[in-house]
């Protein structure tokens, strides 16, 4: 059977932790429970551990030497570390990196995904602090089931009620559902900016954050595909199972890209690559007086049309970023770039989009049959990227 870890802190809503418990076991796992010495204040240890059969952890670092190694073993076991309810003291800990109690102990040792539903009082989740946190723990791969409006334990209506066990529980699932559908595939993602440079301090770029790609990346190596991530600049951490390769420009994108590209099956353009790069680029740092009124651009080179013409049976998806006529702009891309598949989205929608965890698209497919989603985190719409992906395949064995 599946185990999985379940980090207890001290919440009002730690009761819901018993229903994410019996939920998980509903679908045969095994939970182990790691409170943290606060939370074994608010209930009693005792209850987890007659509710999952194994002994809840609490403070072992108490114990004895052979327990404490014993434990430490337990990160190889789990499939998934879940924190719910998770306070702003163990996302503060988790994101600096503390490993003072077992359960912070128990995030450094892991290797499996983490996933964390806060729950909190809408001034300390909003906090800047937290925030900043979140957004450090989220660049590392660590996944959030964000809380929700409502009724706080406060007696205050807001943010932070942790979100319901069912969508903990689905997402946590989700995290570590494994499937084979692209066993054997190999999918080469592109994300992020590119930078073209004037100088060794200046350079053109655009706002593209690379989520979008990173999740497309991270999604496919759960379907069980080889895939090789090449990424602009991005602060994002690439999944530890893709072959990664770091560039700067649009062209050692393109050569990056054109080493694999014989071996992938399907190649996915979410980067942002640059249309433009400088005529000319100096290698000192040029001096405003030598800059001159106007500076020459030239075009970069268009990886995925080039791509495009030594396509052969491989599957070809492309993104278009626009600002208006989104459909109309993207239909032209597709048949440009001969493309099996493009998503399309609104770039000036602010719900969504650039450095955003939400995106809405439109996936048009040739023939011009539209999808248009709902705003979904890009989680999800890498799933329904790789969805219609699969129903090409299909289509072309
Ligand atoms: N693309 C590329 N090489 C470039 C520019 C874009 O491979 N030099 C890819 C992108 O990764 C994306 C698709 O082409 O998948 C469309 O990118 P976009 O910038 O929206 O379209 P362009 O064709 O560059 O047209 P425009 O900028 O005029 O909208």
């Amino acid at each position: 059977m599946t185990l999985i870890a379940l980090g207890v802190s001290s919440s009002i809503s730690i009761y819901k932790s018993c229903e994410i418990i019996r939920r998980f076991q509903e679908k045969d796992f095994q939970v182990q429970v790691i409170m943290t010495k606060n939370a074994s204040r608010l209930i009693s240890p005792l209850l987890f551990s007659a509710l999952s059969g194994r002994e809840a952890i609490v403070d072992p670092f108490e114990g004895q030497q052979s327990e404490r190694i014993a434990h430490v073993a337990l990160a190889k076991e789990v499939a998934l570390l879940l924190v719910a309810p998770a306070t702003a003291n163990v996302i503060g800990k988790f994101a600096s990196g503390v490993a003072d109690d077992f359960l912070s102990t128990f995030y450094t040792a892991v290797n499996c995904p983490v996933l964390i539903a806060p729950a909190m009082n809408e001034a300390m989740y909003l906090h800047r602090q937290t925030q900043q946190n979140i957004r450090r723990l989220k660049g590392l791969g660590v996944r959030f089931v964000e809380p929700e409006r409502g009724y706080l334990a406060c007696k205050d209506t807001g943010w932070g009620r942790l979100a319901p066990p069912e969508r903990i529980v689905d997402e946590g699932l989700r995290l570590i559902k494994k499937s084979r559908s692209l066993k054997g595939k190999t999918v080469l993602v592109t994300a992020g900016p590119t930078r073209e440079f004037l100088d060794p301090v200046r350079f053109l770029t655009n706002r593209s954050s690379g989520k979008m790609g990173y999740e497309l990346a991270e999604e496919a190596i759960r379907r069980g595909a080889d895939v090789i991530l090449v990424s602009g600049p991005s602060p994002l951490f690439p999944p530890q199972e893709a072959k990664f390769s770091q560039v700067q420009t649009a062209e050692e994108m393109e050569k990056e890209v054109s080493k694999h590209f014989t071996k992938a099956d399907i190649i996915i353009m979410a980067a942002a690559v640059s249309d433009f790069k400088f005529a000319e680029a100096s290698s000192k740092k040029i001096k405003k007086e030598k800059l001159g009124e106007k500076i020459s651009i030239v075009p970069t080179p268009d990886i995925l049309l080039k791509l495009s013409r030594k396509k052969g049976s491989k599957v070809l998806v492309g993104f278009a970023a626009e600002t208006e006529n989104v459909a109309e702009n993207a239909v032209k891309k597709l048949k440009a770039k001969n493309l099996d598949m493009i998503v399309a989205n609104n770039v000036l929608d602010e719900r969504v989009g650039f450095e955003s965890d939400f995106n809405q698209v439109s996936i048009i497919l040739p023939g011009g049959r539209a999808i248009r989603s709902e705003k979904m985190t890009k989680i999800e719409i890498s799933q329904l990227i790789l969805d219609k992906i699969e129903e090409i395949i299909g289509k072309k064995c």
